[in-house]
C-alpha cells in the first residue's frame, strides 16, 4: 500500500496497557522545581505531567516487543536473540561486524578510544553532547560543520543538517588528513534541531572521505527518520521504501554507533557497527572490557530480543509518517500563534528559538533554562535546554561565552503521548508567551567545567 493514498491516518496502533499520570498543582510543580535547583534533570520523573526532555530510551513497546522479552534467552555467550540482533543490524545498516552496546554513548567510547589520539580532529555536522564529550576525553577536537544555514532559525531548507563540503575540505587542507582518524556525520541532525541529512550530502561527504582515506561513520540514532524525510524530500526517492533508501545510505560510510533507544522503539540498547576487521578486533577487545560479552554487550539478552523487533517496527511508514506528523502538529499550534519555532520542523523534536522568545533576557542569564523551567510550572512539562548552559564554554577568564542557538527542546517519545498531550503544550508555551515581559532569567550557582554541564548544574532565580 501506498501510505500517502490513506487520506484518514490517526495512529496506525491502538491502546493495550495505560500508565497512569499524576496530575499536581502550581504550588506543588514551584516547590519541586526549586528543591531540583531549578534544573529540570533533578526532578523526580513522576512530578512531570508530559515528559518531553528526551525521545531517547522514553518509547513504548510494541505487544510484539514485548512478548519478545519474555523470549529472551539469557545467556553469557551464544544467546539466539543476538544472532536475531546481528543479522537484523547487518540486514538494514550493511556493515560486516557487529557489536551489541547498551546505548550509543558506549559505542562513542569505545569507538573514540580506538580511533581518537592526542591532538586529533573529528569533524562532524554537529556532534551531540556525549559525542563531543567522547571525542575530548580522548583528547581530540570535536568541529561542528553543517551548513551555515542551520544557524538561521527562520530558514526553510529541506536538509539543513548537511555538512558543509567546502568546509571540510578546507579543514583536511588546514590540519591535514593525518589529523583526521574519521569523519562522522549524525542523522538526523539532532544538536542542530533534527533537521535531515540529503543522500547528496552523504555521497559527497563520502566521496570526500574516500578520496583522502578517512573513514566515514554515521551516528545512526535517528535513521529511519532521516530515510523517511528523503522519501518524502529528496527527488529520485519517491517511490522507494525507507529500507532501501536506508541501505543505501549506509553504503557510503564505513560503519556507524548507533543508540536503539531512539529509532528501534526500544528503552535500552545499541551497537557499534564497521567493515574494518582490524578495528572491529580493537573494538571488540575494549567491549569486553567495558560492556559486556560480544554476543550481548551491556545489554540483557531479552533487550537484543526487543531491539531487533523494534528495528523493523520502525522503518513501517504508516508508523513514520503518523511519528513525523505528530512532531509537525506540536510544531504548527506554536507556530501559528506567533512563537518563535525552529523551522523546519525536525524528526523528533520541536525546538524554541528562546533568544527570540525572550529578547529582553540576555544569554548569560540563561533564557532556554528559564523557559524549561516556566513551562514545568505552567503545566508540569518538561523539555530539555540546548543554549547556554548546555554548550557555553567557558573563555580565558572564566566568563561563559554563550553558543550560537539559544534553544528549549521539546523532545516527542515515539508512541506515548497523543494529540491531545500536544495541545496542552502549545497551550502553556502559548501562555508563557503572553506573559513573556514579566519573566526574570537565572544565575548558576554551580556549574562544572566539563562539556556535560547541563545534567548536574544548578540555578536561582535573578
Ligand atoms: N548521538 C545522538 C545524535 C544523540 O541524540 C544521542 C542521545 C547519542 C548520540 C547518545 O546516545 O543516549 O544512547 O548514549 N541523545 C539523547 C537525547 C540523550 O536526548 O537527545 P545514548
Amino acid at each position: 500500500m501506498n501510505i500517502d493514498e490513506s487520506a484518514y491516518l490517526a495512529e496506525p496502533f491502538r491502546i493495550k496497557v495505560v500508565e497512569h499520570l499524576k496530575v499536581t498543582d502550581r504550588a506543588y510543580r514551584e516547590k519541586a522545581i526549586r528543591a531540583s535547583g531549578f534544573n529540570l534533570f533533578n526532578l523526580q520523573a513522576e512530578d512531570v505531567y508530559i515528559d518531553l526532555l528526551t525521545d531517547s530510551g522514553t518509547s513504548a513497546m510494541s505487544d510484539v516487543q514485548l512478548a519478545g522479552l519474555m523470549m529472551g534467552h539469557q545467556a553469557y555467550a551464544g544467546s539466539r536473540n543476538f544472532f536475531k540482533f546481528e543479522k537484523t543490524i547487518k540486514e538494514i545498516f550493511g556493515f560486516k561486524n557487529v557489536l551489541p552496546v547498551h546505548q550509543g554513548r558506549a559505542a562513542e567510547n569505545i569507538l573514540f578510544t580506538c580511533m581518537v589520539n592526542k591532538g586529533d580532529v573529528v569533524p562532524a555536522n554537529s556532534h551531540f553532547d556525549t559525542t563531543r564529550a567522547n571525542v575530548e576525553h580522548n583528547g581530540g577536537r570535536a568541529e561542528n560543520l553543517v551548513i551555515k544555514e542551520a544557524y538561521d532559525t527562520e530558514k526553510i531548507l529541506p536538509f539543513k543538517g548537511n555538512m558543509d563540503v567546502a568546509r571540510l575540505i578546507g579543514l583536511i587542507k588546514k590540519v591535514g588528513k593525518a589529523k583526521i582518524p574519521l569523519i562522522l556525520l549524525t542523522i538526523t541532525n539532532n544538536a542542530g534541531g533534527g533537521q535531515p541529512v540529503s543522500m547528496e550530502n552523504v555521497r559527497e561527504v563520502s566521496k570526500i572521505a574516500r578520496e583522502n582515506g578517512i573513514p566515514l561513520f554515521i551516528d545512526a540514532c535517528r535513521y529511519a527518520e532521516n530515510c523517511y524525510f528523503i522519501k518524502t524530500r529528496e527527488k529520485g526517492y519517491e517511490s522507494k521504501s525507507v529500507k532501501e533508501i536506508a541501505k543505501e545510505l549506509f553504503s557510503y560510510a564505513d560503519g556507524c554507533t548507533f543508540s536503539a533507544k531512539k529509532d528501534a522503539l526500544v528503552n535500552i540498547g545499541g551497537c557499534l557497527s564497521m567493515n574494518d576487521d582490524a578495528l572491529f578486533e580493537k573494538a571488540r577487545e575494549m567491549l569486553i572490557l567495558i560492556e559486556g560479552f560480544p554476543s550481548y554487550g551491556g545489554m540483557a539478552c531479552r533487550d537484543l530480543e526487543a531491539v531487533a523487533i523494534g528495528m523493523r517496527e520502525a522503518l513501517d511508514e504508516a508508523y513514520l509518517k503518523n511519528r513525523i506528523r505528530q512532531v509537525h502538529y506540536l510544531g504548527a499550534k506554536l507556530e501559528k500563534a506567533g512563537i518563535p519555532v525552529l523551522l523546519p520542523f525536525g524528526g523528533h523534536a520541536i525546538y524554541v528559538d528562546v533568544k527570540k522568545f525572550f529578547p529582553g533576557i540576555q544569554q548569560r542569564e540563561f533564557p532556554a533554562q528559564t523557559l524549561g523551567v516556566e513551562l514545568y510550572i505552567e503545566a508540569g512539562v518538561r523539555g530539555v535546554e540546548l543554549g547556554t548552559c548546555a554548550f557555553g564554554k567557558f573563555g580565558e577568564n572564566g566568563e561563559l561565552v554563550p553558543p550560537e542557538l539559544e534553544l528549549l527542546r521539546l523532545a516527542i517519545p515515539r508512541r506515548v503521548y497523543t494529540d491531545r498531550h500536544m495541545d496542552v503544550v502549545a497551550d502553556a508555551l502559548i501562555n508563557i508567551f503572553k506573559r513573556r515581559d514579566k519573566i526574570r532569567g537565572l544565575r548558576m550557582t554551580y556549574g562544572a567545567k566539563n562539556s556535560l554541564r547541563h545534567f548536574t548544574a544548578r540555578f536561582e532565580p535573578i
